[in-house]
């Protein structure tokens, strides 16, 4: 390589962060994408604030990373924070404030703002203002506060937790899906490229397959998986490499992590299979009820290992296949 070469190499590798900037690199999700580049397009040719966006689904999916291309696409600046670090009124009126016109505030897990900052944003989102009242007791008086016009993105694990009031002033709801194999694969590819690692066409695919549809689990595990080929193999993330140290990582052959086998396993060794209440399972496997809610069940049932019915949870014959075990008996 000459030194023009060099140059221009770390120049690239110096531009191509981990994180996508703008849509053109942002691999997936393809039905938002196309959605929001044209709600983009002409919130920019009216030189407007484009309208509210809600981004919601499984955590891991890329919220955090969507919100901060639709800002480089809106060439707006954003203010990122999240709904348990507001918690008074003082702390959004503080962050309205700080806006420029047609800034974009990022609020992640909007779910858990606390009621009376939520109820402030209504008026924000809708009107851009807020009254909020200054001083106490006899000097207690309301202020009228106009805002820029503004976007606000929040994120959510649990769209059905938000209050309809808030909910309803999203103009723009986009659901983020679990990825399918060939967009983890090239997720997969990217990322072993910015950090410098060789893969070849297998390697991704089993990373791909076993990163339970999610990119931030793709991308955790390739790093292992990369310390995996340096110390064992020889650098390379080949199918031989990924799939030994993905045993090692306790991530079986359709990517269900120790967590995931542990809830199959209650369900079907302890509960005949189910119906079985989700504090019960909590209990039985000592994660919270939440954590089970929104990170284990989704890409269970997704998958269709698990159903949810009236009465509790039940394994499925796919589960019991799963871990080659004889179908439930009734
Ligand atoms: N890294 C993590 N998620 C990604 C995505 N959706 N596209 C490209 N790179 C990513």
């Amino acid at each position: 390589m000459t030194s023009e070469e060099l140059l221009s190499a770390s120049e690239g590798s110096l531009e191509k962060s981990l994180r996508p900037q703008y849509f053109d690199q942002y691999i997936g999700q393809d039905k938002i994408k196309q959605e929001l580049l044209i709600y983009i397009e002409a919130a920019k040719n009216r030189e407007e604030a484009l309208d509210h966006v809600l981004l919601y689904g499984p955590p891991g999916l890329g919220k955090t990373t969507m919100a901060m291309v639709i800002a480089n696409e809106m060439k707006s600046t954003i203010r990122t924070t999240s709904g348990p670090a507001i918690e008074k009124p003082g702390d959004l009126v503080a962050l309205l404030n700080d806006l420029e016109p047609g800034g974009i505030l990022f609020i992640d897990e909007i779910h858990r703002l606390p009621r009376v900052v939520e109820e402030m944003l209504y008026s924000a989102m809708e009107d851009y203002y807020i009254d909020i009242i200054i001083g106490q007791g006899e000097t207690a008086h309301p202020v009228h506060f106009p805002l820029p016009p503004f976007t606000l993105i929040g994120a959510t694990t649990r769209a059905g937790t938000l209050s309809a009031p808030l909910r309803d002033r999203f103009g723009i709801l986009s659901h983020m899906e679990y990825y399918d194999e060939q967009d983890l694969k090239e997720i997969v590819e990217r990322t072993a490229d910015v950090l410098n690692t060789q893969t070849d066409e297998t390697g991704a695919i089993e990373l791909a397959r076993r990163s339970r549809g999610t990119p931030r689990i793709a991308n955790r595990l390739l790093k292992r998986v990369r310390d995996y080929a340096e110390v064992v193999g020889e650098g390379i993330v080949n199918e031989d490499i990924a799939s030994k140290a993905l045993d090692l990582l306790r991530v079986d052959s359709h990517g269900l992590d120790t967590v995931d086998q542990k809830l199959l396993m209650t369900m079907i060794t302890l509960y005949n299979g189910g119906p079985v209440g989700l504090n019960t399972l909590s209990a039985n496997i000592g994660e919270e009820m939440e954590t089970i809610e929104d990170m284990v069940e989704p890409y269970l049932l997704k998958e269709g290992f698990i159903q949810r019915t009236p009465r509790g949870r039940i394994a499925t014959a796919k589960a019991y296949q799963h871990f080659d075990l004889p179908e439930k008996h009734l």
